[in-house]
């Protein structure tokens, strides 16, 4: 039996993701614990099918050469461009690209995974042997990225961690071996931002050097993020301007090293 509860929580789970995630649903995996396995696994499929995230997938995997990280990249930016989506897109990434290179990294986390654009531009630029972490809470975008991350053929370089940052960055450690991070890509959402920042200090997973990386920081917008970085004394911040992907909206990149 499907209950009522865990459905009309799906539906909603649905609108919101059509949105563009105006209310936001901070941990998809308890919407539908109502409902038995099979009838869950039937729901996620068909809201699902008609989703902006797999109609991506499926354009890549129609279009684009498959273990080729670049081809893959332009296609999802190419279908982004008819239908906004929140990858970080072909401005803003090349910034990111610089930040990771100058940086060198060794052991990388992503806050947000989304349907891996992000996950693929950076893990191809990395040394053999660096380790990329990238954190998902919604399962069904984690199933995408995943495919996307195959596809291009990035799967030993990226493990996705499906799971709230909140959940999993206090197990890092222990779990995953992490002893610190050299690099953190934060790109969830922006109310997330400072929480996890100061969640990554108290578990003792930065050190001095350690760079942070958020997008959105001007659109949507992170306010108490910027506020908290830049005058906490605990890092030393730089502003990247840029535009949001595929719109004209000014918004910006904020790096912030850690002093340790
Ligand atoms: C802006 S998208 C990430 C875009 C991706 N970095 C890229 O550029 O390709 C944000 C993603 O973060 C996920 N998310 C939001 N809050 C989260 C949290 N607390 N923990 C893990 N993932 C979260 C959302 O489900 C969404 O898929």
């Amino acid at each position: 039996m499907v209950s009522v509860y865990g459905v009309l929580e799906d539906v909603r789970n649905l609108l919101c993701r059509k949105q563009g995630g105006s209310h936001r649903i901070k941990d998809h995996t308890q919407l539908l614990k109502p409902c038995n396995p099979l009838s869950r696994k039937r729901i996620i499929t068909s809201i699902m099918a008609d989703s902006k995230e797999q109609r991506t997938l499926d354009y890549v995997l129609q279009n684009a050469v498959r273990g080729d990280p670049q081809s893959v990249l332009d296609f999802i930016d190419k279908f982004s461009e008819n239908e906004w989506a929140m990858h970080v897109g072909n401005v803003k990434g090349p910034i990111v690209e610089k930040v990771v290179t100058e940086t060198d990294p060794s052991t990388c986390l992503e806050l947000g995974t989304y349907c891996g654009y992000s996950a693929i531009r950076i893990s191809r630029l990395l040394k053999p042997g660096t380790r990329f972490l990238t954190i998902e809470s919604c399962p069904a975008n984690a199933a995408i990225a995943q495919q996307m991350i195959d596809f291009a053929g990035m799967q030993d370089k990226v493990k996705i961690l499906q799971g709230s940052s909140q959940e999993i960055i206090p197990r890092l450690k222990a779990d995953h071996q992490v002893e610190t991070l050299d690099f953190v890509f934060i790109d969830h959402w922006s109310e997330c931002y400072t929480p996890d920042t100061k969640l990554l200090e108290e578990c003792g997973l930065l050190r001095k050097g350690s760079v942070l990386l958020a997008d959105n920081v001007v659109y949507p917008g992170a306010p108490d993020f910027l506020e908290y970085v830049r005058t906490s004394g605990r890092y030393d911040c730089t502003n990247f301007p840029t535009h949001l992907q595929y719109s004209k909206k000014e918004d910006a990149l904020e790096k912030a090293v850690y002093r340790g």
